[in-house]
């Protein structure tokens, strides 16, 4: 019985790993993607994901999210995943649009349809769940169970000095997505930068990509090769060498296995006040605020054993494009 998701991204160059992954994953269906703003704005989300939902033939609806953060003006990342999103990827225009329904209320709409059996998987920043907690308050006991990439708990930011980009975006919305969800029958997952920035690609892996492009001729294969070149591009130009870092994947897989890391459970919150420090996570260790653990957060990563789990999948699961 394959797991139902519905995938919350701003995508961006790791999501669309992502989306490739869940559809090339036997165990896995996705069944509906939101298109958050952050790596891009929406418009450009949206285009992404509907686009690679038919390249990857995922039968699902795809609904536009919000124009904008709930409080923070917004910010986008052309610097990282390129102005389209997808680095030097080129896209066809999608053939669909996606509907009216907003982003929000296909989460509700999901949950709803059938209670306790969503995961739900959040690759980009929470304005949109956020949006869907004030319609329907009862989503942490309707979905199975919310797995979430973002946050730096004990560990410096990527964009802020302590803060990590989804929550960045919009920290209101992760604030609110957090305590909501303290409810929840499972604590949700957290992979934080501690986690994901142990996942590291190097020329070897692009190597695979462009290995599995040329022997299956997937359009998929071939833009995350362009987006990865991209990719590994800025994060030369930032210091970390020709490589990159590759955070959604691995909060995916987690979600998808239970592989590749293991958990613990923590209090944790979103800085908002803070002049330095506003949406930073905060996870407090020794209990000083006297609340519960709100989430399991992701640890002792094995990056090697994920990586080659993630591209055997691709490679088994991304059909030769002559396979229509
Ligand atoms: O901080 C990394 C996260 O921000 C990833 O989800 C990346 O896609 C961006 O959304
Ligand atoms: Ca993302």
């Amino acid at each position: 019985m394959a797991l139902p998701l519905l995938v919350d991204c701003d995508t961006g160059i790791d999501d669309a790993i992502a989306l490739a992954y869940l559809a090339a994953h036997p165990k896995a269906r996705v069944s509906g993607i939101v298109s958050t703003g952050g790596n891009v704005e929406v418009g450009a989300v949206h285009r992404n994901n509907l686009v690679l939902a038919e390249l990857l033939g995922i039968d699902a609806p795809v609904a536009r999210g919000a124009e904008r953060p709930l409080v923070q003006e917004p910010m986008y990342a052309d610097d990282t995943h390129g102005p389209g999103g997808l680095g030097h990827a080129v896209l066809p225009a999608p053939s669909r649009t996606g509907g009216p329904r907003s982003g929000a209320q296909l989460w509700v709409d999901l949950a709803r349809e059938r209670p306790g059996e969503l995961t739900g998987l959040v690759l980009g920043p929470h304005t949109n769940l956020a949006l869907a907690l004030e319609i329907e308050p009862e989503l942490p006991r309707l979905l199975r169970r919310l797995h979430i990439m973002g946050g730096a708990i004990h560990h410096r930011g990527n964009t802020g000095a302590t803060s990590e980009w989804n929550i960045a975006v919009d920290p209101e919305a992760a604030q609110r997505v957090l305590s909501v969800f303290s409810s929840a029958p499972q604590r949700p997952v957290m992979g934080a930068l501690e986690a994901t920035e142990s996942v590291r690609f190097t020329q070897r892996e692009l190597d695979r990509f462009a290995a599995l492009a040329e022997s299956t001729g997937h359009p998929v294969a071939q833009i995350l090769v362009d987006a990865l070149r991209f990719y590994f591009e800025f994060h030369e130009a930032d210091g970390f060498g020709w490589s990159a870092h590759v955070h959604d994947p691995l909060v995916t897989a987690h979600a998808v296995t239970g592989d590749f890391a293991g958990t613990r459970p923590l209090a944790v919150d979103v800085e908002l006040a803070g002049t330095l420090t506003r949406g930073q996570t905060v996870g407090d260790e020794l209990g000083r605020w006297g609340r519960e653990p709100n989430l399991e957060v992701l640890t002792d990563v094995r990056p090697g054993e994920f990586i080659e789990h993630l591209l055997t999948a691709l490679e088994a699961g991304l059909a030769p494009a002559s396979a229509g």
